[in-house]
């Protein structure tokens, strides 16, 4: 109770304390700042206008200011209806004009009270909503995409060439990005572009994917369509991940620009395309596939070597060999 009347002050705070609240008085303006700054934030407080020192106007700003969900209620004399408003659109909730009706602050006091607790309540229900619908949709994006992995893993299961294929190659990927310097979320694109570069091949034909032989030119156009068809399988999932989609749709690209699906030239290729590129022709060659037998791993070395600079990236593959020194000991087991 802000007021320099000390009768009114007493009288109003004697009101409200038979009404059940607790109070504190002071007579001026400054202070009952420096009350509040002493012992917090007072739910609600009810000051006058014309006050010495500093007015009721100049309080209510400062008030705000320092404890925005302050309820204030201005008291003011019958002639000052105009600045009674204009504390209104500065931020009080309400005034009571003097003479002062014992009923009148009992009323206006609880009506205060009420609505800023509503205003408190309605804030952290909507904070507490916002928060958990990102939660919400972050855990959707999340059990979709693995969703999408379990298919993929799936399908590498049924044929046993290719089983384990996307974790190896996002294995590989990772520990040869951590040989290139990579940190945090980037390592986590390249983990999650590895487990999901093939996604694109739930959508081809399963008699092409598992031909012994070679492919037709036809059928090496179907295959090929899985890094694109990938990507838009992937994209209302991974919207803010966009380098696991560049992932996906890069990763048969080559250096020298004889790759596909866009037949992007060197830099043009995300690095972290290029990587995946590297481990994912590594594995290819160190498994089995329906169309032959696996390379010993030394051998793959020496591939990736004779076509590091027109396929693959030299510095790349340096640092897989680096990452994987014991290159015998691969393909990992699952
Ligand atoms: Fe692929």
């Amino acid at each position: 109770m802000v007021d320099d009347d000390a009768q009114v002050r007493h009288a109003i705070a004697r009101v409200i304390e038979g009404h059940g609240l607790a109070t504190a008085e002071a007579a001026s303006g400054s202070e009952a700042l420096a009350l509040l700054q002493r012992d917090g934030e007072i739910p609600l407080v009810i000051s006058d206008i014309y006050m010495p020192e500093m007015d009721g106007v100049t309080f209510l700003r400062e008030a705000l200011r320092l404890f925005p969900d302050m309820a204030i209620i201005m008291l003011t004399g019958v002639a000052e209806v105009t600045t009674a408003v204009e504390c209104l659109k500065l931020g009080a909730l309400d005034y009571i004009s003097k003479p002062v009706l014992v009923e009148e602050v009992r009323a206006r006091v609880d009506k205060a009270l009420e609505k800023r607790q509503l205003v408190l309540q309605n804030r952290f229900y909507q904070q507490n909503l916002e928060g958990r619908v990102r939660e919400l949709d972050r855990r959707n994006r999340q059990s979709l995409i693995n969703g999408v992995q379990t298919l993929v893993h799936a399908l590498e299961a049924k044929d046993a060439y290719t089983s384990g294929h996307s974790s190896r190659v996002s294995r590989y990927a990772v520990k040869t990005a951590v040989r290139l310097g990579y940190t945090a979320d980037r390592l986590e694109h390249i983990r999650l572009g590895g487990e999901l570069h093939d996604t694109g091949k739930i959508g081809t034909r399963e008699d092409i994917l598992n031909k012994p032989g070679p492919l037709t030119p036809e059928e090496f156009e179907h295959i090929k369509v899985h890094a694109t068809l990938g990507e838009r399988i992937l994209a209302p999932f991974l919207s803010e991940s966009p380098m696991v989609l560049r992932i996906v749709r890069h990763h048969h690209e080559r250096l020298d620009g004889g790759g596909f699906p866009d037949g992007l030239i060197g830099g043009d290729i995300p690095h972290e395309a290029r990587i995946v590129a590297v481990v994912d022709a590594f594995d290819a060659m160190t498994t089995n596939r329906a169309y032959r037998p696996s390379r010993t791993p030394a051998d793959a070395v020496a591939e990736l070597r004779d076509c590091a600079g027109t396929h693959f990236d030299r510095e790349i593959v340096d640092a897989f060999l680096a990452a994987f020194r014991d290159v015998s000991a691969l393909p990992l087991s699952n």
